[in-house]
């Protein structure tokens, strides 16, 4: 079953809304009639309003980089689905594990803000993926099937339609190091197999799943041609407009 693929770009703590205007002045006539792929860029939160704007008719959506539970409440710091929803954003990225490594995020928290925003009609970017020592003690697959089995907790296969999952292993972001386009796609074969438990065959056979770590220009090609790769979310490669656009355009 052919599913679209999806290339987000993860702006972590980068960019003003000065300068996501600018990427997005230079970066749409790159992808501009581009519609092989779904296009996304997720900036920080003060740049989201700006990115919706300049991205306005165009075909790059807007995400953001994390999203609360609850709708409203006294939890400084936190942003709410309907808030998100206000500025016209259509995309969150939940579980990153840069959320997960320095700032607590757990397996129970990423169920709790999936399910928010799945009910909210945002389309969740779900991150998972093995740190180093994981892989190294061949733990990966146990550790993919528990963060899925737990993000998916007491979700149904009808309110689970828009799920999209990264995956990201821990020791591929952002240091240089990709996994190989072989490797990922065994990771995704187990998240999809999670995935056909928790939602069944149908559902997990139209599960887009993303690949995470150290995506470039250089071999965005190889890793997208691997069946199980169903697109990418890139970090530091998605800064610059040449680059992320050569990436869509792999
Ligand atoms: P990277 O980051 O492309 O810089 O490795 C990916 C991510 O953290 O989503």
């Amino acid at each position: 079953m052919a599913r679209k693929k999806l290339i987000a770009a993860n702006w972590k703590m980068y960019k003003t809304p000065d300068e996501t205007r600018a990427f997005l002045r230079d970066f749409l006539p790159l992808v501009a009639g581009h519609d092989r792929d779904e296009i996304v860029v997720c900036p920080s939160y003060v740049d989201l309003a700006a990115g919706v704007e300049a991205a306005k008719g165009s075909n790059v959506a807007v995400g953001a980089q994390n999203v609360h539970w609850k709708s409203e409440g006294a939890f400084t710091g936190e942003i709410s689905a309907p808030m998100l929803l206000s500025v016209g954003v259509t995309h969150v990225i939940i579980g990153h594990s840069e959320r997960r490594q320095y700032f607590g995020e757990t397996d129970d928290t990423v169920n709790l803000r999936l399910k928010a925003a799945l009910e909210s009609g945002l389309t969740p970017i779900c991150c998972v993926g093995e740190v180093l020592e994981e892989r190294e003690a061949g733990l990966t697959d146990d550790v993919l099937r528990r963060q899925c089995v737990r993000a998916f907790h007491a979700i149904s296969a009808k309110k689970a339609a828009k799920l999209v999952i990264a995956y990201e292993p821990v020791w591929a972001i952002g240091t240089g190091k990709t996994a190989t386009p072989e490797l990922a796609a065994d990771a995704h074969a187990v998240i999809r197999r999670e995935a056909k438990e928790a939602f069944g065959e149908e559902f997990a056979a139209r599960l887009r799943i993303l690949y995470g770590g150290s995506v470039k220009p250089e071999n965005a090609a190889a890793l997208m041609a691997q069946e199980e790769i169903d697109g990418a979310l890139v970090g530091g490669a998605s800064l610059d407009p040449k680059s992320f656009a050569a990436i869509v355009e792999y």
